[in-house]
């Protein structure tokens, strides 16, 4: 029964007639609904925000990374809806969560946004569902925050009734060249057979997944690209001067290895990944 419930959850996304669920239509979840929208899904955007709702049913964008010609044309194919009304979820094949994890002033992340979004979902919970975490974490919340709420405590076991996985949002807002749809999505999930259909359902939308070991393994990695990232944007930061002529910024790395100089002129130095000077390391999951 499981194994047909996984092959049958899996049939769904190579068809594409599976319904997805995004809980959370922010800078996170309106891109992913769209690119699960263009792949032909039917969609159903979730927030709590009635203002961001109204917006989307009408076909108006939020978000400057997605156009209102985009979501549109969406709305009106039927291919994406909002609604502040969680019930809907009774009905959803697969849930993506990409609700906000903004850091405590002890440094912590502020889980109460999950717990709030997973109390909702664990309502209409039910067998054949597959759930994916996507908002940034610690590692371990995969398996000890959502696990016992959507699954033990329902009397559903994860693998056979219903599949979860942790995935990180990776994409940085504002690039043109890498967005949701080409940034190479990391998944891992609680079981192989969690990993098997979150890869066939990502898979179905997104150009490039990569599936690691175990949902720990997928918070890990983004805790590292994190980390990797705010040192380095804070290292070039500190060596960064601001030029006195148009040049911008004095001091700059460039990704092949080399440290530029003023005027674009550029030495060999010691391996070095591109970062460039900013106005501070950022991001939400990021202290000041
Ligand atoms: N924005 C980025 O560039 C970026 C990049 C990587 C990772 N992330 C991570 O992705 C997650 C989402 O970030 P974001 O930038 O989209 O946040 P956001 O604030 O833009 O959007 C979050 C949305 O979730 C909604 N929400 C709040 N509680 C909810 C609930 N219980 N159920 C459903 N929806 C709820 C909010 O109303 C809001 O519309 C965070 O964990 C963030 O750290 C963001």
């Amino acid at each position: 029964m499981s194994e047909q419930l996984k092959q049958i959850l899996i049939e769904k996304f190579k068809r594409h007639n599976a319904r997805v669920a995004i809980l959370g239509m922010g800078y996170v979840g309106l891109p992913l609904a769209v690119v699960f929208a263009e792949a032909g899904f039917s969609v159903t955007g979730i927030d709590p925000d009635a203002r961001k709702i109204e917006l989307l049913n009408k076909g108006t964008s939020y978000i400057p990374d997605v156009t209102t010609e985009t979501v549109a044309k969406l709305v009106k194919a039927g291919k994406l809806k909002a609604t502040t009304d969680f019930s809907v979820l009774k009905d959803m094949d697969a849930v993506s969560i990409c609700v906000p994890t903004p850091l405590r002033k002890t440094g912590d992340p502020d889980m109460s946004f999950i717990i709030s979004a997973i109390e909702q979902l664990a309502r209409y919970m039910h067998k054949g569902m597959v759930v994916v975490l996507e908002s940034s974490t610690y590692p371990g919340t995969t398996r000890e925050v959502l696990l016992p709420k959507l699954g033990e405590e329902k009397g559903l076991k994860v693998g056979e009734d219903w599949f979860l996985a942790f995935s990180p949002e990776r994409v940085d807002p504002g690039r043109e060249d890498f967005t949701t749809l080409n940034t190479p999505k990391v998944a891992g999930g609680i079981t192989a057979a969690c990993s098997e259909v979150t890869a066939a359902w990502y898979g179905a939308a997104i150009q490039k997944v990569h599936m690691v070991s175990t949902a720990e393994a997928a918070e890990m990695a983004k805790l590292l690209e994190n980390t990797f990232r705010m040192i380095n944007i804070g290292l070039v930061n500190e060596l960064a001067i601001p030029s006195t002529g148009a040049q911008g910024w004095h001091v700059r790395a460039d990704g092949r290895g080399r440290v530029g100089g003023d005027r674009g002129r550029r030495h060999q130095a010691l391996w070095l990944h591109e970062v460039h000077a900013g106005a501070g390391a950022g991001g939400a999951l990021h202290p000041d």
